[in-house]
């Protein structure tokens, strides 16, 4: 059959998530994988989620709450919001694909940074419209060249704060100085994916202040610090009318029951969060010392998750560890040839990682 693709659409390499443990265990019979690919929380789910989970599984013949009512309910009180500025998706995944799709389909621009979080670029081109990437300046996102690259064009821009993969950040005055620069009907996603790892306490937080600028969307999931990334739930705030305009278009039942009960135990389950960002502060601190004893030079960060310079091919690098039973991420594809990436896992992976690592680059 002849498919009749846009040329957009052909134009997308397809993401590739981080090694999944079980293929590991299938190509390489190992039993004892780590993996440090896709900064999620090695600590494991909420305990009051897992228990939600447990409480709500023989109603699973019904449809979700389509509204996801409770959870939106509890979002709003944790943020001080309204329940109209509050979207849920299937993974905030699902936010950033129906910002491009609500509002990018006549072909217009969306500005964002190279390298940054590869779904802004593919939800863009699927939505039709045109990725604009502007490169970091070193390892930070450069503000000054996304203001310059707007254009009459331009209908949104994507920040990342921490970005993904460098795990750098900006501050509040460097984003009120970036604003200025905007114009008034240019929309700008403040990704936050990772804030809660953030420890300058200078850095920008769009829900410190909740909808103060209504160009601004904030962007959160619970898949990081939250410990769910299995049950896909993140969620955007935003002004009202552009909350309605995502409404028409998501799916009636985008969050499953599962997740929408998991995810608001776990919003009141401090006690984990604080935990799990603990161990992984503690454990991207290890890291970053045992690599610099060996040499290795790592990037500051403000996440979950840095880079190492392994001064060699990173998917070679990459590739030998997988034979350790090590997950780590190449940032060759990003255009970083010798990068790793490595997210903090628990004390005992940390220790596994180092020692395989250590054999790695002695070859
Ligand atoms: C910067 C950034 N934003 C969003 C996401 C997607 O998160 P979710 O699991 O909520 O779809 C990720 C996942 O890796 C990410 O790194």
């Amino acid at each position: 059959m002849k498919l009749n693709v846009l040329e957009s659409i052909m134009s997308i390499k397809p993401y590739e998530p981080g090694k999944p443990i079980d293929e590991l265990k299938r190509e390489y019979g190992i039993k004892n994988i780590v993996k440090l690919a896709s900064n999620e929380n090695p600590v494991g789910p909420s305990p009051l989620a897992v228990k939600a989970i447990g409480e709500h599984l023989s109603t699973m013949n019904r449809y979700p709450d389509g509204s996801a009512f409770k959870l939106t309910d509890k979002l709003a009180e944790h943020f001080g919001v309204k329940h109209e500025n509050i979207v849920i998706g299937n993974g905030s995944d699902d936010i950033i694909a129906l910002l491009a799709h609500a509002f990018l389909g006549s072909g217009k621009e969306a500005i964002m940074p190279f390298p940054s979080f590869l779904m802004y670029e593919i939800s863009v081109k699927t939505a039709g419209g045109t990725p604009v990437m502007v490169p970091l300046n070193g390892l930070e996102i450069d503000l000054d060249a996304l203001a310059d690259a707007v254009t009459d064009r331009t209908a949104m821009i994507f920040l990342t704060n921490p970005n993904n993969p460098t795990g750098s950040h900006f501050t509040t005055s460097q984003f009120n100085d970036f604003m200025k620069k905007i114009p008034s009907d240019v929309m700008v996603i403040v990704d936050e994916a990772y804030i809660e790892f953030a420890r300058d306490f200078n850095i920008f937080n769009s829900l410190a202040n909740p909808l103060f600028d209504q160009r601004v969307i904030s962007l959160r999931t619970f898949s990081k610090a939250y410990g769910l990334a299995g049950f896909r739930v993140g969620y955007g705030i935003m002004d009202k009318e552009i909350a309605e305009v995502l409404h028409r278009i998501r799916q009636p039942f985008n969050v499953n029951s599962l997740a929408q009960v998991a995810a608001a135990a776990a919003l009141d389950d401090d006690e984990f969060l604080q935990k799990g960002v603990k161990v992984m502060q503690e454990g991207v601190d290890y890291l970053s010392e045992e690599l610099s004893k060996m040499g290795i030079t790592t990037f500051p960060t403000q996440s979950n998750f840095f880079l190492l310079d392994v001064k060699r091919d990173a998917t070679e690098v990459f590739k030998s560890l997988l034979k350790h039973g090590i997950i780590t991420r190449s940032m060759k594809s990003y255009g970083f040839e010798s990068y790793l990436r490595i997210n903090a896992g628990l004390p005992e992976e940390n220790r596994a990682f180092i020692e395989a690592f250590k054999q790695v680059i002695s070859l």
